[in-house]
């Protein structure tokens, strides 16, 4: 048995998240909670309950592989970071939201596309995709909106193309994912998951009639005609896909190029020697960590971990951003460092749940952050990293727009 560790009462938790003033520092709090020894804090959230935040990167690990931890929304207890996310217990939920044996089988369905050797086939489509892109940007001449004219359409067509799904209807559904995952009001969620809803009945409604290409015309086709998945459960996991097939990575792109703009000397070494992007993702990856809420999930049994106790039906919420920071695993954590070796990071998350896109994203960020610095070597933000318009903490972390011009 371990030493106890002495944690702070219930009633004077902070509240939990805080938003970001700069894209890639995290907030005080979050700063003072891993610096501290102890892996749990308890957390105030927005409806007044309790959670824990873990905030160290080995119990974050060990947590995230325990299957006492469960990520069913639906259960009591599950820790809600805002309304948003309250109203995603009346929903069917996709296979993010199940656990084993039920989550399995629904995610094999679908790996086959996010395979390594899949996506080495992807890699000339990316490259086309992105080039055509920086080819638009550069015709059009600055100053541009980057998220809007890059960072949002590059993952949006890639999705599209590897699903089946018509890019054609790209400003309906990145509008309505927008409203899905950063509205602050219950109401504006449903309906934007609504929207979604009845749009991919529609596709898969024409794909019974007429079979198509990619991911979503083979589920039809095979998983749904044989009833391996109901209809509405291939609504959920599609939706699933589409959302975070396109707003994690364009959230990443745009967090990315401010990253290396305001750290010069990191994206010199980067454009001296284009070998060093795939590990330059990776440690944009850990330094952004712009899903770090994805590890939340309800304790079903008393778990003890370094001294600390997390009661059955205790939210637990592993926070990639702050793990990711963790000095006993990457030396001078709040370094921005393309030369480091930064595997370990846990911004894919951790366990059964790790991110199914993971091979895409990277592949996609290594593509965008090489051609982007060599089409345009003098692109530069238009406006000073302060001026910025940060996403609220209760979401993806990323900003709406982005003015640069070269
Ligand atoms: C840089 C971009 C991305 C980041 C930072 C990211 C982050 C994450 C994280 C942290 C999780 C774990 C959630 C949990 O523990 O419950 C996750 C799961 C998932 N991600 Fe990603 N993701 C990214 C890109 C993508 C892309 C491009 C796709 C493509 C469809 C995708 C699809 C998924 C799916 C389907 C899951 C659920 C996996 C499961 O429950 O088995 N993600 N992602």
């Amino acid at each position: 048995m371990t030493e106890t560790v002495a944690t702070p009462q219930t009633e004077d938790a902070p509240a939990f998240p805080d938003d970001r003033t700069c894209p890639y520092q995290l907030p005080e709090q979050y700063v003072s909670w891993r610096d501290e020894p102890r892996s749990l804090s308890r957390v105030t959230l927005y409806d007044g309950s309790h959670a824990w935040v873990v905030t160290k990167h080995e119990a974050a690990r060990k947590l995230l592989a325990d299957p006492r931890l469960s990520s069913d929304r639906t259960r009591a207890g599950f820790p809600a970071t805002s309304a948003r996310v309250a109203s995603f217990r009346d929903s069917r939920r996709p296979f993010i939201g199940l656990d084993p044996p039920e989550h399995g089988p629904l995610r094999r369905m679908t790996i086959s596309e996010f395979t390594v050797k899949r996506m080495k086939g992807m890699r000339e489509d990316i490259e086309r995709i992105v080039h055509g892109f920086i080819d638009d940007m550069l015709a059009a001449g600055p100053p541009a909106d980057l998220v809007g004219s890059f960072a949002l359409p590059v993952p949006s067509m890639v999705i599209c193309q590897l699903l089946g799904v018509p890019y054609a209807d790209h400003d309906f559904f990145q509008d309505a994912s927008r409203r899905l995952v950063q509205s602050a009001d219950a109401a504006t969620a449903v309906a934007a998951r609504q929207d979604l809803e009845r749009y991919m009945d529609g596709l898969i409604t024409e794909l019974q009639t007429r079979p198509g290409p990619g991911l979503l015309g083979s589920l039809v086709a095979e998983q749904l005609a044989n009833g391996e998945i109901d209809r509405e459960g291939l609504i959920a996991n599609a939706l699933l896909l589409l959302v975070a097939g396109h707003e994690t990575t364009a959230s990443m792109t745009s967090f990315g190029v401010i990253t290396l703009l305001e750290h010069p000397d990191q994206l010199a070494a980067l454009r001296a020697d284009p070998g060093l992007a795939p590990g330059a993702v990776e440690e944009l990856l850990r330094y952004l960590a712009i899903a770090d809420l994805a590890g939340s999930r309800v304790a079903t049994a008393d778990i003890e971990i370094d001294g600390q106790l997390i009661r059955a039906g205790d939210g637990v919420i592993v926070t990639n951003s702050i793990a990711n920071r963790d000095g006993s695993v990457f030396a001078e954590p709040d370094t921005f460092d393309v030369r480091r070796s930064a595997r370990h990071h846990i911004a894919f998350g951790y366990g059964v749940h790790q991110c199914l896109g993971q091979n895409l994203a990277r592949l996609e960020l290594e593509v965008i952050i090489t051609a982007l610095f060599d089409r345009i070597p003098t692109l530069r933000l238009a406006v000073p990293v302060d001026r910025l318009t940060l996403r609220p903490g209760t979401t993806i972390q990323g900003v709406n727009e982005l003015p640069v011009t070269w």
